[in-house]
């Protein structure tokens, strides 16, 4: 009897670990079946793919999607649309929500919530506390879980652990990679005046390249003398790029496509508040040293830190003006046309949105393209021109940094387990997302 299959992409060019060739893809029960050359008889329905790039989906590991408490700004279902609109196939959505996830309850409600509404797979960090050391171990092992989140240095919300002696309460009781927001609180509360009234462009001077090496810094210190692991996120610095790349046996680093794309003094020019994020966008030469980072192999992962806020919230004078943007579905079309300029590889963005995230996070059947994985998958059209506006935006708050931006590349379908959830531009179906399973 010939193999039969449920879904076949014929014709495509597909990125996977061996690199980029045209073969075809057959999906059956939700995985990756076979690749090679497919007799189109053989599945149930057949997509003429030629012409398109086949990439792994997306695993964004940094978004924000404000469920329970703050959902006027996003909520799981507004922002997983826009995750499968941009090729997002699984997110990890942060803790500092209203309740904040810090216990198992809070845990087990976002997963009901999350169970068959959202449009991709999920996984949600537990946000770590003075109160919650002695459930680390529980917390980071119960289903849905994507480990611990630290904030050392305050930012939307209200968790933070900004004393040295809690960080190392929580850092030698982590067993799984914890996720931390490295800036240190004491600088930035010591350099408040520092903040211009009504000028965005005074965030980068108050939050300083300082205060983020000094809270990197600690928290690989700590790292090292417990053997621990730790993902430092949204690294912004040239100088922490530098010092992170001699320390990677304890520490995985992200870069967001905000840090890489967007460059003071020009986006604050532009962009004004809604270009304030935490730690800031910085200047040309710390941009150059994210991106010599990505080059030479001490990034990771790319995160977008997605972090809607509505236009009322973004509008206050600085510095009431909220911190952070959206970015889960402007992540690839961004990375895309990065690519199509020559400054990052296809195989290396696969590598930073898929196959990083798998590596560093232990996920199971999920970021490679090759037999027995889930089929979850962005079709891409690498040639085609777009551009980026607020209209395209499915976050509630509906506004993109990057309005009006013409990009070379473009996400034309996602698919979840098998399921196609997105074709160019529609959503399909409802949502039928469900818990990321780790090693
Ligand atoms: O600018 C930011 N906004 N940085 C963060 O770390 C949090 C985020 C948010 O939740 O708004």
């Amino acid at each position: 009897m010939p193999e039969t299959y449920d879904l076949l992409f014929k014709g495509g060019t597909v990125v996977n670990h061996d690199g980029i060739g045209a073969r075809d893809l057959a999906v059956r029960d939700g995985r990756i079946a076979a690749i090679g050359t497919i007799n189109a008889q053989s599945a149930g329905e057949v997509i003429e793919a030629s012409g398109l790039t086949i990439l792994p989906g997306v695993i964004d590991s940094q978004v924000h999607f404000r469920e329970p408490g703050l959902t006027h700004k996003e909520d799981l279902e507004t922002g997983s649309r826009g995750a499968v609109l941009g090729g997002v196939t699984t997110v990890f959505e942060m803790p500092n929500t209203n309740s904040n996830t810090t216990t198992p309850e809070a845990l087990s409600d976002k997963v009901a919530r999350a169970h068959h509404r959202m449009f991709c797979d999920f996984a949600f960090y537990v946000g770590g506390t003075e109160d919650n050391v002695d459930d680390i171990a529980e917390l980071e092992r119960l289903p849905g879980s994507a480990g611990i989140k630290v904030f050392i240095g305050s930012s939307t919300g209200t968790l933070l652990v900004d004393d040295e002696v809690n960080l190392e309460r929580i850092i030698a009781k982590i067993s799984r990679r914890a996720a931390f927001h490295a800036e240190d609180e004491a600088r930035l509360n010591a350099r408040k005046d520092l903040r211009i009234p009504g000028d965005p462009s005074s965030h980068p001077v108050w939050r300083d390249e300082e205060a983020a090496l000094i809270a990197t810094k600690r928290l690989v210190g700590l790292a090292e003398k417990h053997g621990k692991r730790v993902h430092v996120l949204h690294i912004s610095t040239a100088a922490e790029m530098e010092y992170l790349s001699h320390h990677k046996e304890w520490a995985s680093v992200e870069v967001t496509p905000h840090h890489l794309t967007l460059v003071a003094p020009d986006c604050y020019e532009r962009l004004g508040t809604y270009c304030q994020m935490n730690p800031p966008v910085r200047d040309a030469k710390n941009q150059a040293g994210l991106w010599a980072g990505l080059a030479n192999g001490t990034v990771d992962v790319l995160g977008s830190d997605h972090a809607p806020h509505t236009r009322e919230e973004k509008e206050h004078p600085y510095p009431q003006s909220h911190s952070g943007m959206t970015g889960v579905q402007t992540l690839l079309p961004i990375m895309l046309d990065h690519v199509n300029a020559g400054r990052l590889s296809l195989e290396r963005l696969v590598d930073l949105t898929s196959h990083g995230p798998q590596r560093l996070f232990g996920l199971r059947g999920k970021g490679r393209i090759a037999v027995g994985y889930d089929a979850d998958l962005a079709i891409v059209d690498l040639n085609h021109p777009e551009t980026i506006t607020n209209e395209r935006i499915a976050s509630r708050c509906g506004w993109t940094p990057y309005h009006d931006k013409a990009v070379t590349g473009w996400p034309v379908g996602t698919v979840v387990r098998g399921t196609k959830v997105m074709w160019e531009g529609e959503i399909l179906g409802a949502g039928a997302g469900e818990t990321a399973r780790f090693y």
